[in-house]
């Protein structure tokens, strides 16, 4: 008999992290809002925090159960074991997340949480565990959704989607989970020729390169919270970094990336160094609604985040870059797949309309606050 675990996911790719988790377990996932559900063993928390792509932190479920008021979520929290868990000389902290109405704050939830945890090991061991909210040994995760409680341990410290490579960090970059699901959603696989001709800090070719050579995303990365675990050890990470090394393949690969100023071109360019895959990116410094700065070779698959007129891009000038870039892309790469994503859904629909573009799917997905949307488009 397995684990049960949850990892916690972009709103809108939960479906694709599923998947993922799926492929890299042979498990069965159950996607939820931001989150995906399995059952796996132990070892599921190396392969996942080193390998996965769409996913953000991998918890073990501590307990899924419906709730009233405060006292219930008191009484569920206590009634969980954490000795097998958590060290009696090692500091815990809560960290709560609350979505609904309710007459508590997640503060509160934490409070009363972080309560039922030293009364249950005090209770179990005798031992008075320390609380430290700015650098704990150990992470409890509290999401208050409704009237369901879910509690889960931290096996990956900070964020997955926080990629080691990002030494440039590009004003308005994309999430690299997302940037994984969208190539997903193309059906990028590698001998495609792909390209990205917005690139930024070039999170899209980066991801792609990676995942066409069998990079595990967070290989070299030393800190995972899971190593404070009573339950993991170093010897069965490094082992699990030895087989990801295994996998890793050499292809050649066609990944365009394009950009039009030359300071994030040049950032793109460091931050594939760093990912140590810049040889398998041609990047070009282009006006992605010119023909002729396009590759003349075929294209199967456009890869993009452009500007969303939110931080960048002033709303008027928007509209004139969304129709120069699609009517520049039905001359560059007829019948190729597009994959894109933006806030400025009207806009992207109306230009999508006027360039004969058409829309095959799309999807709501949160970038960071932002509801924006995945199209994939023929063009
Ligand atoms: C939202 S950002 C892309 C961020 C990128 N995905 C990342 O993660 O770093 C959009 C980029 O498109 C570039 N851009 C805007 N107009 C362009 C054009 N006509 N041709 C090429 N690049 C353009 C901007 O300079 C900006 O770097």
């Amino acid at each position: 008999m397995g684990m049960e675990f949850f990892a916690t996911t972009v709103q809108g790719i939960e479906d694709i992290a599923g998947e993922e988790v799926e492929t890299l377990l042979g498990c069965r996932a159950t996607p939820d809002v931001g989150k995906v559900f399995f059952t796996a063993d132990l070892d599921a928390a190396y392969h996942l925090n080193l390998r996965a792509r769409t996913l953000h932190k991998v918890m073990i479920q501590l307990c899924r159960s419906d709730f009233e008021g405060l006292e219930d979520i008191y009484r569920a929290a206590k009634g969980i074991d954490y000795a097998w868990i958590i060290g009696g000389d090692q500091a815990f902290a809560v960290r709560s997340e609350r979505v609904g109405v309710h007459d508590f704050t997640s503060v509160d939830v934490s409070r009363v949480v972080g309560q039922a945890i030293i009364d249950a090991y005090r209770e179990e061991t005798g031992r008075r565990l320390k609380v430290d909210l700015d650098a704990p040994d150990v992470e409890v995760h509290c999401l208050v959704r409704g009237g369901e409680l879910l509690m889960g341990v931290n096996t990956t410290g900070r964020s997955l989607h926080r990629r080691g490579y990002r030494v440039y960090e590009h004003p308005a970059a994309l999430k690299p989970t997302i940037a994984s699901a969208m190539l997903r959603i193309g059906g990028w696989r590698g001998p495609e020729a792909l390209i990205d001709p917005m690139c930024g800090g070039a999170t899209i070719p980066i991801e792609a390169a990676l995942q066409a050579r069998g990079v595990a995303p967070n290989l070299t990365r030393e800190d995972f919270a899971l190593l404070n675990l009573k339950l993991f050890d170093e010897e069965k990470l490094e082992e699990a970094r030895e087989r990801c090394r295994d996998r890793e393949r050499s292809d050649a690969l066609e990944i365009h990336a394009m950009e039009k100023f030359r300071r994030h071109l040049e950032g793109g360019m460091r931050n594939a160094e760093k990912a140590g895959v810049l040889d398998a990116i041609q990047f070009k410094l282009g006006d992605a609604t010119r023909r002729g700065h396009y590759p003349h070779s075929s294209l199967d698959l456009v890869v993009v985040n452009p500007p969303y007129g939110v931080r960048m891009t002033p709303p008027e000038s928007l509209g004139r870059l969304y129709a120069g870039f699609l009517g520049a892309l039905r001359k560059a790469a007829e019948g190729a797949v597009l994959v894109l994503i933006t806030a400025a859904v009207r806009r992207f629909r109306e230009a999508a309309e006027k360039a004969e573009v058409s829309i095959l799917s799309e999807r709501r997905v949160l970038h960071g606050d932002l509801p924006a949307r995945v199209f994939k488009c023929r063009i």
